[in-house]
């Protein structure tokens, strides 16, 4: 269903890879609630991935950035504002990736290198990304920024490695940013804690099978899905939540406040 949400709103979203990323998702939403906006990925994944499939399907424009290089953003933000006709209304970093994780480094085994690269790409781009706009003075009036995260912020996940430390340093990013964006700019800034959901970064991480139906049983609503993450990011560039800033807003059917469920219990029951 579609209410007109973001009639007129200019957004950038980043991390679309295939149908399905969050980010992909989220831009079909956003285009069915009257948003325009810009495309953006890493140039390698562009050739992997099939964003011009969804640039066409929404009308969109693609601008290849590696969301690590300062010079990359300066250009899409000044090409956006370009191709968009004015200033952004919302912005969505949807992006991670762990180098650890990817060649099987336990996090008693880091190659710090693999930790740093992880650690811009996933956690340090969120600044950049800001600081871009920022500098640019591209971001409009009562504009609004999310990133994504997981709740191995704060609660041991052990499989989850070097990226819980990746998604603390992002919700930080997004506290702080938002001070300095809400007074200057009366910009909002939130992170979306997401329940885990099968697309290509989830399911990289060791044990994703075990760990989303855990995470299923233990949500009172069930986990929530790419789709509903999407509507839940709409309401966050919409109108309806001019307040809402600096907050890590948590979007997983309740696990994060259940201690255990009925259904857990009964696994463990002789
Ligand atoms: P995905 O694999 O579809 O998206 C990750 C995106 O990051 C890809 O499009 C990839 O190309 C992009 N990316 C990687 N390096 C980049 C770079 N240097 N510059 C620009 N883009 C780059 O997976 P998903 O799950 O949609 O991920 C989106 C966000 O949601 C991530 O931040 C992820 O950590 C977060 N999240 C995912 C959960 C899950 O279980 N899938 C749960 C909670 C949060």
């Amino acid at each position: 269903m579609s209410y007109n949400l973001l009639k007129g709103k200019r957004g950038i979203i980043f991390g679309a890879l295939d149908e399905n990323s969050i980010a992909w998702k989220t831009a079909e939403r956003i285009h069915e609630e009257g948003g325009t906006f810009v495309l953006t990925n890493a140039p390698v994944a562009m050739r992997l991935g099939q964003i011009k499939d969804l640039a066409e399907k929404t009308g969109s424009q693609v601008i290849p950035a590696d969301a690590t290089s300062e010079e990359d953003l300066a250009n899409l933000v000044a090409q956006s504002v370009e191709i968009l006709g004015g200033k952004i209304d919302f912005v969505l970093h949807a992006i991670g990736m762990s180098v650890n994780v990817r060649k099987g480094r336990s996090y008693t085994d880091e190659k710090y290198d693999f930790t740093s690269k992880g650690w811009d790409v996933s956690a340090l781009s969120f600044h950049k990304v800001m600081q871009s706009l920022y500098k640019a003075d591209a971001m409009e009036e009562w504009g609004s920024i999310v990133a994504l995260t997981y709740m191995a912020a704060q609660r041991v996940f052990p499989d989850y490695n070097d990226m819980a430390d990746n998604k603390a340093y992002l919700e930080s990013v997004a506290r702080s940013f938002g001070y300095f964006f809400g007074k200057e700019k009366n910009v909002r800034v939130n992170t979306i804690s997401q329940s885990p959901t099968p697309t290509t970064a989830g399911q990289g991480v060791k044990g994703f099978g075990g760990f989303i139906s855990y995470a299923e049983k233990m949500s009172p609503l069930g986990n929530a899905t790419a789709l509903e993450c999407a509507d839940y990011t709409v309401t966050l560039f919409s109108d309806l939540t001019r307040k809402v800033t600096m907050q890590n807003l948590f979007h997983d059917g309740g696990f994060s406040n259940t201690g255990v469920s009925q259904e857990i219990i009964e696994r463990f029951t002789e």
